[in-house]
């Protein structure tokens, strides 16, 4: 089984945003015995809330049901251990995510869009203050960096039950 954390501040617009799309990209390509994929937060000021409500909805409208079954929470130790992949939302995030990682372990952090191959700018941007275009624009990219992570993925690596 490959681990793959998806990491931004709150833990309840974007990693969960990009959670729900992935979680369901993998199971309707009958992938999720394979691949497992887990959403948290470097602060904590949300912890055990659902998904931010405008994130819910966004999600919900574009099919991503898996979104309603998600709780934040926070990065852990165990994480740099059991995790092959650990995704920052955003370079703030990443930064974080380097200071508290083991050095053994610094291999796995990377950016969501960089390891996507994303042209442009690579920081998913925090909706949390802004409008609901917002959230819609971090679907956007969510998606386009799924599809691109799975791809690259199953490249990488080919993908096999039991694994
Ligand atoms: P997220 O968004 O990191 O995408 O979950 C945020 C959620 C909460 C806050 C900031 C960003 N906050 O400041 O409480």
């Amino acid at each position: 089984m490959y681990r793959i954390l998806l990491v931004c501040l709150g833990n309840i617009c974007r990693s969960p945003m990009a959670e729900a799309v992935f979680h369901d990209v993998l199971v309707r390509r009958g992938l999720a015995s394979m691949l497992q994929v887990d959403s948290a937060a470097i602060g904590r000021s949300h912890l055990k809330e659902k998904p931010d409500r405008r994130a819910i909805a966004c999600a919900l409208r574009h099919g991503y049901r898996h979104i309603e079954q998600i709780r934040s929470r926070q990065v852990r130790a165990q994480d740099f251990l059991e995790c092959d992949l650990i995704l920052a939302m955003d370079e703030s995030v990443l930064r974080a995510l380097q200071r508290q990682c083991p050095q053994d372990a610094q291999h796995k952090l990377d950016l969501f869009l960089r390891f996507a191959g994303h042209d442009g700018s690579l920081d998913v941007p925090d909706p949390y203050y802004g409008s609901p275009e917002g959230f819609v624009k971090v679907m956007g990219l969510c998606e386009a960096g799924v599809t691109a992570i799975v791809k690259r993925l199953e490249l990488e690596r080919p993908v096999r039950a039991g694994d």
